[in-house]
């Protein structure tokens, strides 16, 4: 954020498919053909997933029958508003009266004609579809026309006709959101119903009273992104998942289910806890009980309480203990989880369910070793991340959560943070299922009522979740932190006692840069330093009795596949640049990675994002921060991480090697290994070797002439890995990779298809730039395309796009019906060099679907 200290402080329902090893250079990034070790850990990744029967079935938090939860997505119509102006915003505001009677919305009545409006399925993010524009006040923001001085595209209404069956006569109905962007109000029969005003936290309103059962029935949902929550991009419409709920009147509270386990020995006790609601019309007489399933099915456990009566409108809470012998515990190298099915009965029948996934772990900060995972030393190594992605900006399917977290844990990531704001279940749910730890963060922090709201939402949504090891309640506020240092005193104290209360088994920290000795930090369990590796050191020597940890760390900087910073074109060079407040991948890791009292950290950041366009302005429209680049297609340091974070040998030389017209001129050639040894070979003859520094690097100068560097690693005296870069010709064909070739016929799952170029040899061409255009046929559609070209302002939703040093990104999703899905590339436009199209073709399975409300 441009802020003036900167400058004085430094569902899958079903299994993953087999993956071919062609899939994994795709997703396995960049496996050079030379290398005498191939491995990836996506590969390894999925076929964990594929081998897990828990990670295929379960939902994190799934509703089981009676209860109902039915996804909202599909067959929504959608029309933009205005913010100023009444009679484009469906004549909403024409008076001062707006809210005066219930029932007079007439644009939520069945009456109201739609006709006009456009359809589309959540999630949908309006933001990503929008021109950029130059206005450096959106600078931040990824140059889009959203916010008070783009009233006409601002202002987006949703609005669905839904059936509720006669059969639901005695349910409650809800509707929930997930997430929206931003401003919410929902009106349901001509009724107002709700609103919501944060960007990030999940929300719900109880519609029972204004259904008609048996009949139609229509919701109308105003979104307004006038105001933002953030200083990075942030979408704007309905980008997260929207679900019918029905229940009993007598239910499970919501997100009120909770398991914590205590492992002791061999064993682990599981305290088991609820709360059971009564809308009902009558007293009930309620008992809850637990089965705790392990990953193939089994019971492995269960509990059961005494009933309690239930007052009308009244709620009773309800505990048990359960014991675990030999439990397999969760961790990052095997994310073992365990279902929860609790279920409440009244009069000798099962009223309402759930399944809770959580995991047995247990999860230490100590001041002088560290962190520990189940009684196991083991460093953070951790990116933080926006939640945009290429081509569909805020609104991610589900797969694509997976597919961002595959690449971070190929390149050895073993944690995430999820800056600045609540992240989507899915996020959650995968790292759940990967085994990515998570810092879970809120947005606002306040000790407001909103702000309590919020960080209340996030701590009981996601406190079963054993990938969570700490919550944070904030990131760098500089006013709670030294202004009102008092203010940010009772403002944190408030926030960490709630988190406490809600949650005593995790600690509570947040992302501090600059002061940690006043304000907010008082109250921290552990305490975070943001970029300034001076500040840690000095605190430890203060305080050595508090836990640290790298809350944000480097905003190294680098344009992928570019190895030269010029401020003509916006780009920076990938050799570890850094901005004046930031740290090198190296500098960070060495001081993170090597100490022993600090538990590791979160490099700023795993992805690109939009926004932010740090160092420069327009055009360029998305940060350069980012390991990999909006696509995930990874820059050079991420072999850095991936040689000191990962578990493979690995040998990465770069520049690539086409450097037509600089003949002559000295290249630096750096090398990323963890051998002990690397030999540089230019044209075959050796430049010479050198032993590789504990978590360094080594370089060379060459004089470029076209050819080939090859770099070869050697562990005791044996070369064990070589890589290589080779002067390419140009580019004469195209070719399509998908990181899977069979998907799910569901309606919502992805496919992400590297587009490349090559050359007449067959290799990769790293400097192509070429304009394609994309056919997308048969069973799915085009959603999205990127190319990773931070300076690149061509559409993310029109099917063409330009290479980007030789890669592009297209995701097609699959329709609900099996068959397959055709993608052709083709050359875009007359002009340029003669490319041979390719073609790829995708099959979709026939899945069971989730249970969803019903699309006509
Ligand atoms: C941090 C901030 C991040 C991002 C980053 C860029 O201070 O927390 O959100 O702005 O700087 O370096």
């Amino acid at each position: 954020m441009n802020n003036p200290q900167r400058a004085v402080r430094p569902k899958e329902r079903g299994r993953m498919p087999g993956i071919s090893r062609r899939d994994l250079l795709y997703s396995g990034l960049a496996l050079s053909a030379s290398t005498l070790v191939a491995r990836s850990a996506w590969g390894q990744t999925v076929a964990l997933m594929a081998s897990h029967p828990g990670l295929a079935s379960a939902e994190a938090l799934e509703a089981i029958a009676p209860r109902e939860q039915l996804l909202f997505d599909f067959g929504w119509k959608f029309q933009f508003g205005h913010g100023t102006d009444p009679a484009r915003d469906l004549g909403f505001g024409n008076s001062q009266g707006d809210f005066a009677k219930t029932g007079e919305f007439e644009f939520s009545k069945g009456k109201f004609d739609d006709s006009k409006w456009r359809k589309l399925n959540l999630p949908h993010d309006w933001a990503v579809e929008l021109p950029f524009v130059w206005d450096d006040v959106q600078n931040s923001h990824g140059f889009k026309p959203v916010g008070r001085r783009y009233p006409e595209t601002s202002v987006g209404w949703y609005r669905r006709e839904f059936d509720i069956p006669a059969s639901d006569k005695d349910r409650r109905i809800w509707v929930e959101f997930d997430g929206a962007f931003r401003s919410v109000l929902v009106f349901v029969n001509g009724c107002f119903i709700g609103r919501n005003d944060n960007g990030y936290a999940p929300f719900r309103f109880d519609l029972t009273d204004f259904l008609a059962v048996g009949a139609k029935n229509y919701i109308v949902v105003r979104v307004d992104a006038s105001f933002g929550d953030g200083w990075f991009y942030e979408g704007a419409g309905i980008y997260r998942h929207v679900w019918l709920t029905k229940t009993d009147p007598l239910h499970l509270g919501r997100w009120e289910s909770t398991v914590r386990s205590t492992v002791s020995g061999s064993g682990a006790t599981l305290a088991l806890g609820t709360i059971v609601e009564n809308q009902g019309k009558n007293i009930e007489s309620a008992k809850v009980s637990w089965k705790i399933v392990d990953a193939s099915g089994k019971t492995v456990a269960t509990a059961e309480t005494p009933a309690q009566s239930i007052a009308v409108d009244g709620a009773a809470t309800f505990s048990a203990t359960a014991k675990l012998a030999n439990p397999a515990l969760w961790s990052v190298d095997e994310p073992n989880l365990y279902s929860a099915i609790v279920t409440v009965e009244s009069g000798g029948k099962a009223r309402d369910a759930e399944r809770v996934s959580f995991g047995v772990r247990t999860a230490i900060f100590d001041a002088e070793k560290g962190f520990s995972l189940n009684g196991k030393s083991l460093k953070i190594q951790g990116t933080c991340n926006h939640q945009d992605h290429a081509g569909v900006g805020a609104a991610l399917p589900d797969r694509l959560q997976w597919f961002r977290l595959a690449v971070l844990r190929e390149m050895g990531g073993n944690a995430v943070r999820t800056s600045h704001n609540m992240p989507t279940p899915e996020w959650v749910e995968a790292c759940d299922r990967m085994g990515m730890m998570m810092m879970c963060e809120t947005r606002q922090m306040s000790s407001s009522a909103e702000g309590l709201s919020q960080l209340e939402t996030m701590v009981k949504r996601y406190r079963n979740s054993p990938s969570i090891i700490l919550w944070s309640i904030g990131n760098e506020e500089w006013v709670m932190q030294s202004e009102e240092a008092e203010q940010g005193a009772k403002v944190g104290a408030t926030m960490v006692r709630k988190c406490h209360e809600l949650d005593p088994t995790r600690v509570v920290s947040a992302a501090v840069n600059g002061d940690n000795e006043k304000g907010v930090s008082d109250a921290f369990d552990i305490i975070g330093f943001n970029y300034n590796l001076k500040g840690p050191e000095g605190y430890h020597k203060e305080h050595p009795k508090r836990p640290l940890y790298g809350s944000e760390t480097s905003s190294a900087i680098s344009t992928r596949g570019v190895y030269s910073t010029d401020a003509l074109r916006n780009t920076v060079n990938a050799y570890d640049s850094v901005v004046p407040w930031g740290e090198t991948a190296e500098d960070w890791w060495k001081f993170y990675g090597g100490n022993d009292y600090e538990a590791g950290g979160f490099a700023w950041t795993g992805f690109d994002y939009r926004g932010e366009p740090t160092p420069y302005g327009w055009p360029s429209i998305n940060s350069q921060f980012g390991i990999v680049d909006m696509c995930g297609f990874p820059k050079d340091t991420f072999y850095y991480y991936k040689a000191w974070w990962g578990k493979d040998p690995v040998v990465h030389v770069f520049p690539h090697w086409n450097f037509e017209g600089r003949e002559g001129e000295e290249i630096p050639v750096w090398v990323y290994s963890n051998m002990d040894e690397v030999e540089l070979f230019v044209n075959g003859q050796s430049a010479g070797r050198q032993k590789v520094p504990h978590l360094g690097h080594v370089q060379w100068k060459v004089k470029y002439a076209p050819g080939a560097i090859e770099a070869r690693g050697s562990k005791g005296g044996t070369v064990l890995l070589t890589d290589k870069r080779e002067t390419t010709g140009p580019a004469v064909a195209i070719k399509l990779i998908a990181d899977r070739t069979e998907i799910n016929a569901d309606g919502e799952d992805v496919a992400v298809i590297k587009v490349e170029a090559l050359d007449k040899e067959g290799r990769a061409v790293p400097t192509a730039n070429n304009h394609l255009g994309f056919k997308v046929s048969g069973a799915g559609a085009f959603i999205g395309v990127g190319n990773g070209d931070p300076n690149c302002q061509e559409s993310d939703k029109e099917p063409k796009r330009s290479l980007f040093n030789g890669l592009a990104q297209v995701i097609v999703q699959a329709t609900k019906e099996p068959g397959e899905i055709h993608i052709e590339a083709a050359k875009e436009g007359w002009d340029g060099p003669v490319l041979t199209p390719a073609k790829l073709t995708i099959t979709t399975k026939k899945v069971e679907l989730r249970p969803a409300v019903l699309d006509k």
